[in-house]
């Protein structure tokens, strides 16, 4: 038996769904760069390659498309549910509560069936963006937005956020950093999804575990600490000094670091290029270079690979989403991801059950209640 903590090195699944190549910073969905998807692709028609294994025709991405519209509306008790939370709730907690209580109002919740999981991952792929914005509105003493019928997914939950039509760039970088999110091999929250689903739980459960899994700031968390970071220091002359600070006091840089990548993360190059575009367009600049600057300060001193979340946080703020809905997005994209590993996992499964090596005593003796002290 080996032991692994953390299970790095350890493969524990098969998959033909995504493959991480982390020593050249390459990252494939089903065998396509994900530099040929994010320049040519959408969410929904990256989704349907992800779930079915290979890109979908014109009429079939047509109507793949438009099963999501139809199911953007979630039940009116799921509405109600909202309203009964307190309003500090996180909006991972607000998905991860809906996700689990959206189960039993699902018709095939029962149905294990591939079939009855691909709906049931359209109605959960399309609910998860109407859950958050309307969580936003609720939370701030406003009405949910209708979803929209014609808008595309990205464009949809920024209307849905704000109840105006989005600038059209503005949705499809939205769009964009949706199909850079949406799979990464045996990431922790997909691995927490296989483990569910291995116990041949249910979908629901299974994206349940998966949403709770990349809260975490050491996981999908990040991007919000990233630009909590960048607000704290504040200023681009400030930079070099609260690096110093946070290295001097052996903090870790959100934004950095990666298991597998020893690369830079090839997401991140993307969404590098989107916050410095989205500077020039907008002029405020101060994000992307205070970003920059982190980046060669931290990389001056360790060689830590830059990831997902660190360009993405000044990315969503200049878009002008709130800081605390960051990760929600990344969950937006990523059940894409989680769906079908999930399918991935009931077409081969055996029940996911690694060992613990204990290092604990033995023999002890019970002792009594009365005698114990
Ligand atoms: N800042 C400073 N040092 C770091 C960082 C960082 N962000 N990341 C790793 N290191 C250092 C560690 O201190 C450690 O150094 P040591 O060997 O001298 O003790 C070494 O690099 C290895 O780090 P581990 O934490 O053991 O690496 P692991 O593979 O377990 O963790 C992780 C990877 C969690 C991503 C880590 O790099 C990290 O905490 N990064 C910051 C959080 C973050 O950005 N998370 C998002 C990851 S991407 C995603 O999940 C979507």
């Amino acid at each position: 038996m080996t032991n692994s903590k953390g299970l790095e090195g350890v493969v524990a699944a098969e998959t033909g769904i995504s493959h991480i190549d982390g020593f050249h910073g390459r990252l494939y969905y089903r065998g396509i760069d994900i530099n040929e998807l994010a320049t040519h692709s959408t969410f929904e028609e990256t989704t349907a390659l992800l779930w079915y294994g290979k890109l979908p025709t014109a009429r079939q991405l047509e109507s793949f498309t438009a099963k999501i519209i139809e199911s953007r509306l979630v039940p009116n008790e799921i509405i109600a549910l909202l309203l009964l939370l307190p309003k500090k709730t996180t909006p991972m907690g607000v998905l991860r509560t809906s996700v689990s209580a959206l189960s039993p109002f699902d018709p095939e919740t029962r149905d294990n069936s591939l079939e009855a999981n691909v709906h049931k991952s359209i109605r959960l792929t399309a609910a998860l963006p109407t859950i958050v914005a309307a969580w936003e509105r609720i939370r701030n003493g406003l009405w949910p937005v209708t979803p929209s019928t014609t808008l595309g997914h990205a464009a949809n939950f920024l209307y849905m956020l704000s109840g105006k039509e989005p600038d059209p760039a503005a949705a499809r970088i939205l769009d964009q950093c949706l199909i850079l999110h949406a799979d990464h091999g045996l990431n922790a929250s997909t691995f927490a999804a296989r483990i569910t689903a291995s116990t041949l739980s249910n979908l629901h459960s299974a994206i349940t575990s998966a949403i709770s899994t990349l809260q975490g700031p050491l996981h999908g968390g990040a991007n919000e600490q990233v630009m909590r970071m960048l607000l704290e220091i504040g200023d681009l002359e400030r930079v070099e000094q609260y690096m110093r600070g946070a290295f001097a006091a052996g903090r870790k840089i959100m934004g950095f670091g990666h298991r597998v990548y020893k690369a830079d993360d090839p997401r991140a190059l993307w969404l590098e290029r989107l916050s410095r575009d989205l500077a020039e367009s907008t002029g405020n600049r101060v994000w992307y270079q205070m970003s920059d600057r982190i980046r060669s300060i931290v990389q001056s001193q360790k060689p830590l690979p830059v990831n997902v979340d660190f360009y993405s946080a000044s990315v969503y703020y200049t878009l002008g989403i709130p800081i605390d809905l960051f990760t929600s997005i990344f969950a937006i994209s990523r059940v894409a991801g989680w769906t079908a590993h999930v399918y991935e996992q009931y077409a081969d499964n055996r029940l996911i059950r690694p060992e613990s090596a204990y290092i604990g005593s033995l023999d002890m003796p019970y002792t009594a209640l009365a005698e114990r002290n």
